[in-house]
C-alpha cells in the first residue's frame, strides 16, 4: 500500500463513501467532503454512471486520494484503474482482481469477513484489508480476535459504522481506518444540503481523534 494513502488513512482514519447517478453531483459530495477534511474518498460502483462519476473526481480533485469501492471482478479492477482510481476495494476477496491490483502497483482493500479469508489475503501477501460487513460478523470483537492472529494485518471495517460506534471501532490498534455511508446520506444529497455532508465529515474528524 502506498505509503501516502496510509498516512492520510492514519491522518483522518475515516472514509466516505459516495454514491452518486450524476457525476455533476458526484463532483459536489466529493467537494463538501473535501471541505470537512477528508481527502480519502472511495466512489463505489453501484449505479451506472458510477465509473463516469469516478473518472470526473479523480480528474477534479487529483490531490485527493479517490478510490474506487464495491469492485467484484478483474475487469473492473482493470477499469477503474484506468478511470484513475488510486485505490481498490472490494467487498470480498478475489485473487483475480487482487493481481490486477498488484501488476498496476495500485493497493487493494479487499474484504474478510472470517479468518480463512483473511488468512488467504495474508498469503496473497496483503496486510490491509476491510472487514465486511463489520457490524454483522462481529464488530470491534473480531477485529481484537483477527489481529491477535494475524498480528501485522491493519484492518478497514466498514457496514454498519456510525458515529455511535466509530470510536468503538478505532480504538483497536489493528484499526487503519473506518469506512461508511452515513457521512453522504442520501437525503442530504437529494435535498442539495452538501453543508451538511461537510459538517458530518467534520464531526467525524472530531470523533476520530477524541
Ligand atoms: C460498503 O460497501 O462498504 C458498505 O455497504 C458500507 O456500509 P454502510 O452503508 O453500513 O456504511
Amino acid at each position: 500500500m502506498s505509503d501516502k494513502l496510509i498516512k492520510s488513512l492514519e491522518n483522518k482514519r475515516v472514509v466516505p463513501l459516495v454514491q452518486s447517478d450524476d457525476p455533476k453531483t458526484a463532483l459536489k459530495i466529493s467537494e463538501a467532503l473535501l471541505e470537512g477534511g477528508l481527502d480519502v474518498l472511495e466512489v463505489v460502483l453501484r449505479t451506472d454512471a458510477a465509473l463516469d462519476c469516478l473518472e470526473a473526481i479523480a480528474k477534479e480533485f487529483p490531490n485527493a486520494h479517490v478510490g474506487a469501492g464495491t469492485v467484484l471482478s478483474a475487469d473492473q479492477s482493470q477499469e477503474v484503474i484506468r478511470r484513475g482510481a488510486s485505490f481498490i476495494v472490494s467487498p470480498g476477496l478475489d485473487a483475480a482482481s487482487v493481481k490486477v491490483a498488484k501488476d498496476a502497483n495500485i493497493p487493494i482493500l479487499p474484504g474478510i469477513a472470517t479468518a480463512t479469508e483473511l488468512q488467504q489475503a495474508w498469503n496473497m501477501g496483503l496486510r490491509t484489508v476491510k472487514l465486511f460487513p463489520a457490524s454483522l460478523v462481529g464488530g470491534p470483537k473480531i477485529l481484537k480476535a483477527l489481529s491477535s492472529v494475524f498480528r501485522d494485518v491493519r484492518f478497514m471495517p466498514t457496514g454498519g459504522v456510525n458515529p455511535a460506534n466509530l470510536n468503538e471501532y478505532l480504538n483497536v490498534p489493528a484499526v487503519l481506518a473506518c469506512g461508511g455511508s452515513w457521512l453522504t446520506p442520501k437525503d442530504s444529497i437529494e435535498s442539495g444540503d452538501f453543508g451538511a455532508i461537510t459538517q458530518l465529515a467534520k464531526d467525524a474528524i472530531v470523533i476520530a481523534q477524541s
